[in-house]
């Protein structure tokens, strides 16, 4: 093979060399200890003078000729490397943020935040009461006094006696934050307290601790009709549907006169809830006129003020929108669960966007 064909031979297949690797392979074949051009140096040793001083001339050209040719193309790979992986790295900061695949939001958060942006939009506002009270709070001053029974059925979790032979409780409803608010702001009042909850208490539907919502609204002329108004758009707009029949129980409460337990109207068709059709009936709130003695517990006039409250489990209301079946998997932490069950963290439901 002439020089000229080795020559073109080579520098073709260093233009052909794909990526690093194919090109050291060309590197070796040539230039390396037995490549093309290294064996042809070795015939130098057999040629008379004069030719090999013509020859080594002329493969010492070649040889520096491959090696740039090497040397550039070399560069010429790293180069489209370096653009490719850059181009694989890329990152548009325009597209939307991924959705987050870890964390999902409880459905007691998830309902809690649709609870208050419907009394929000009612104007309520909300307000808060510590878990551990004291006794005037929890019944007292809820018209419980002492030897009250009903202090019996709330299977009361108590702290160890003071000094004074006062004990503190874990609250056993929401109920507290209502003389609390009376105490503390003038009316008229129109607050929710939602929050945790405390009994004695585990099976299916009931946890040790659990969640309620409170409602109070007290001014001069609020009547039955505005609890009764109140409640029926919470829940048309809670249950996501039209109408809902709601049916009235007289019931008992010391702190309420009247009271009632309220029951919405419902099917169980297929072993499914669904709230507002059909002719099954499922309680979901306490309620009430507030009691004379627990506005004036809570310092304000009974004769020149007068409202409504209204008490509900968080829980249950979120296992009836959501199809859950056993309280107690709510606090169990089970990941399976919450994946089941929690929402992605970006894509919540909303009051503007349709609750579900
Ligand atoms: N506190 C009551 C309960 O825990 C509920 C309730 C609140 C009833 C307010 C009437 C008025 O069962």
């Amino acid at each position: 093979m002439s020089l000229e064909s080795l020559e073109q031979d080579i520098l073709a297949q260093v233009a052909a060399a794909s990526d690093e690797a194919a090109l050291e392979a060309v590197r070796i074949a040539s230039l390396g200890k037995k490549g093309a051009v290294s064996e042809r140096m070795k015939e130098l040793g057999a040629m008379a003078p004069e030719e090999r001083k013509a020859a080594g001339a002329a493969l010492n050209v070649l040889k520096d000729k491959v090696a740039e040719a090497l040397s550039a193309r070399k560069a010429a790979l790293q180069e489209l490397a370096l653009e490719a992986r850059l181009a694989s790295e890329k990152i548009d900061v325009t597209l939307p943020v991924r959705p987050l695949q870890q964390g999902t939001v409880h459905p007691v958060s998830q309902v809690w935040e649709e609870v208050v942006q419907i009394f929000g939009d009612l104007g309520f506002a909300v307000a808060e009461g510590p878990h551990i009270e004291d006794d005037f709070h929890n019944f007292d001053a809820l018209n419980m006094p002492p030897e009250h029974p009903a202090r019996q059925e709330h299977d009361t979790f108590y702290f160890n006696e003071k000094p004074d032979g006062t004990r503190m409780v874990l609250r056993t409803h929401t109920s507290p934050v209502q003389i609390r608010t009376m105490l503390s702001e003038k009316p008229p009042i129109r607050i929710i307290a939602p929050g945790r909850t405390f009994r004695s208490d585990s099976d299916m539907t009931h946890t040790p601790m659990f969640n309620q919502i409170e409602g109070l609204v007290i001014d001069e002329t609020t009547h039955m009709g505005h609890l009764k108004w109140v409640l029926h758009e919470f829940c048309k707009a809670f249950f996501e549907v039209d109408d809902v029949k709601m049916r009235f129980r007289a019931s008992h409460f010391p702190f309420t006169e009247p009271s009632m337990e309220i029951d919405i109207n419902c099917s169980w068709e297929g072993g499914q809830v669904k709230i507002g059709v059909g002719d099954s009936w499922l309680e979901i709130l306490g309620s009430g006129m507030v009691h004379p003695n627990v506005i004036k517990a809570g310092g304000l006039d009974p004769s020149k003020y007068q409202g409504f409250a209204f008490g509900m489990g968080l829980d249950r209301v979120a296992m009836l929108k959501y199809g859950i079946p056993d309280l107690r998997a709510f606090f169990e932490a089970d990941l399976r669960w919450l994946r089941h069950y929690g929402f992605k963290a970006l894509q919540v439901p909303t009051l503007a966007g349709g609750l579900s």
